[in-house]
């Protein structure tokens, strides 16, 4: 609509006037508010800004193909792509605490984003993603002396000592404001209104160790389980069960269960589906899933993904649960 056109004229005007002919680089993390920040910026400024996605092999199945595609290939967005799979499992192996899992994936996140961002040369500028109530939560950090129950540092976060001045064009908006935005300036309904996704990602859904296999596992059934969201249509809204939830994902469980396949025993391992509906995100209650759809899910997951025989559905409200498992 006009109203947004307007927006986006005045921010592109403002960014060019900001940045000049200097060199900005960006961590595009497949999440709404880095890639709203990315299209806005690459609008303005075309090739003087530089993505950097890492993937750190702990997100959503075919995700590191999906932003190269939307980005690089639709966009014309430059973006520089590694892969640092093999690095981030192994700086994980034999960690289980939430906690340090987080560490490691912050720690090592940023090494990669710093090394990689060095390369690109006359960069003057670090573009975050960084909306209204993340400056808002910032600010009131300390003075409620809140203790931390997750660590949740994003994994985006500004590496101090990097002497790159901050370009944050998203700051004044809200979520749904960046939503239109990113709508706007051509980014995919589906991919904008995606429902959240934790910075380190497939990590905290992996209950205790990290491994390749257990990724590998999850990331096919967690596809299994959003594919039926998205097609599930419910009748008295006319929505999908995905827009009905703020945010649904599959879990992997390390113990094995004993199952019947043909003639034979199986024992193999376990996978929980957790869907929530919220408004904050501070508090949530579990989703009343169509058990005609949890069924469906169920099935589709232990026929397709060999290696999990047991789907069980997570009914906990936050709180005192939380919504991730770990
Ligand atoms: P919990 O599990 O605390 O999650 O109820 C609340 C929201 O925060 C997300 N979450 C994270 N996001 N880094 C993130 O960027 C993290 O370490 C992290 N841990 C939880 C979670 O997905 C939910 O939306």
């Amino acid at each position: 609509d006009w109203v947004m056109g307007d927006y986006i004229a005045e921010a592109v005007e403002n960014i060019r006037k900001q940045v000049g002919d200097d060199e900005v680089i960006l961590g595009l993390s497949g999440g709404v508010d880095s890639s709203v920040a990315a299209a806005l910026i690459h609008r303005a400024i075309g090739d003087q800004l530089t993505c950097v996605f890492v993937d750190h092999g702990l997100l959503r199945l075919n995700e590191g193909d999906m932003v190269m595609e939307m980005f690089a290939r639709n966009l014309g967005v430059k973006v520089i792509r590694v892969d640092a799979k093999d690095t981030f499992m192994g700086q994980l192996a034999g960690a289980s605490d939430p906690e340090a899992k987080r560490k490691i994936i912050g720690k090592e996140f940023v090494e990669i984003f710093q090394t990689e961002s060095g390369k690109i040369e006359n960069a003057k500028w670090l573009a975050q993603g960084t909306i209204y109530p993340d400056v808002i939560e910032s600010a009131g950090k300390g003075k409620k002396g809140a203790h931390t129950i997750k660590s949740h540092h994003n994994v985006g976060g500004l590496p101090e000592d990097m002497h790159l001045k901050l370009l944050e064009p998203l700051r004044e908006l809200f979520k749904d404001e960046v939503r239109e935005l990113g709508v706007a300036l051509g980014l995919p309904r589906e991919m904008v209104y995606r429902h959240p996704f934790p910075g380190p990602g497939l990590g905290v859904r992996i209950l205790g160790e990290v491994k390749a296999e257990f990724a590998n596992l999850l990331q096919r059934a967690d596809a299994i389980f959003i594919e039926e969201l998205r097609n599930t249509i419910d009748e008295a809204s006319q929505k999908s069960w995905y827009d009905l939830t703020s945010q649904a994902f599959a879990v992997f469980l390390p113990v094995k269960s004993v199952g019947v396949m043909g003639d034979g025993r199986t024992y193999e391992y376990v996978v929980a589906l957790r869907a929530v509906q919220t408004q904050d995100f501070m508090t949530a209650h579990w989703a009343h899933l169509p058990h005609e759809l949890l069924g469906k899910v169920s099935n589709r997951i232990i026929n397709e993904v060999r290696g999990i025989n047991r789907v069980v559905y997570d009914i906990s409200g936050k709180p005192p649960a939380t919504i991730e498992w770990e």
